[in-house]
């Protein structure tokens, strides 16, 4: 099957050194690792944001290490979604603004219908996440898991080929952190490819496998299959143990 991912040893100055690994279409894949281990600026090369110092970046048949900033722009919006912490959302507009954006970016000569249909599919998104009814919000007025599940609407927008989520949960409460997990783990069971920083191990107990990150390096892979296979608890005392063996 065509990878849907390739990273081809990865490199930039002394933050990440040589990482290889691929994420298959379908998949959901996590990345661990203590602070300052190269987590978000991994995702930063994914995402086209910085230039790798060395390696390659695939995404399908475009090697996004070869693109243009230009390219890699469009790239990104067309293609990929984005859950960063420091990609705020904009104070001026409202909820529903917020999430029209990058598709009304990636459509800036669609006509009024095309508005129409984007409007509808945002609303679509807001309803599926559950956060109808906030579209006139300011982004001042709603909770933290609201904002973040306003995020996930914004970053599906453009239907991505991958999802790309720098610990998405890490502000939020616990009952709310699972349930921004469980709209991770629906839109997967959907279809769509993610790939997620966390530093929560009931948050990494959800994916299909994980990586461990260690100064740069890939130290440790832990592969779990899809959720349905075995109970809650048992995942999080599988990646519990194996979190253990890291040195976590
Ligand atoms: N803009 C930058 N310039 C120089 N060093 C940076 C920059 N951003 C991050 N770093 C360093 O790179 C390392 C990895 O950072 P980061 O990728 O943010 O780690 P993580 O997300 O795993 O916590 C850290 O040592 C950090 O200090
Ligand atoms: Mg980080």
């Amino acid at each position: 099957m065509e990878k849907l991912l390739r990273v081809k040893d990865l490199s930039k100055g002394h933050i990440l050194n040589g990482i290889s690994f691929d994420i298959e279409p379908g998949e959901l894949l996590a990345v661990m690792g203590p602070s300052g281990s190269g987590k978000s600026t991994l995702l930063y090369q994914v995402a086209g944001m910085d230039q790798p110092t060395g390696g390659e970046v695939w995404l399908r048949d475009t090697e996004i290490t070869g693109l243009s900033e230009d390219e890699k722009a469009k790239l990104r919006l067309r293609r990929m979604g984005i859950v960063f912490q420091q990609m705020n959302m904009m104070a001026n507009l409202n909820i529903l603004d917020n999430i029209l954006l990058p598709a009304l970016q990636a459509n800036r000569r669609g006509g009024k219908n095309r508005r129409m249909e984007l409007q509808l599919r945002a609303r679509m998104l807001m309803e599926k996440l559950s956060i109808s009814g906030l579209e006139q919000r300011r982004i001042t007025e709603v909770s933290g898991g609201q904002l973040q599940r306003a995020c996930i609407c914004r970053s599906m927008m453009n239907q991505p080929e991958l999802l790309l989520a720098d610990e998405p949960t890490g502000a939020l409460n616990k009952s709310a952190a699972s349930e921004v997990m469980g709209e991770f783990a629906r839109l997967n069971r959907e279809g769509t490819t993610i790939l997620i920083v966390t530093h929560d191990s009931r948050v990494a107990s959800q994916c299909d496998r994980i990586l461990y990150l260690l100064d740069g390096r890939i130290c440790g892979e832990l592969k779990l299959g899809k959720a349905a296979d075995r109970t809650d608890s048992y995942r999080e005392n599988q990646v519990n143990r194996w979190l253990m063996g890291m040195g976590w």
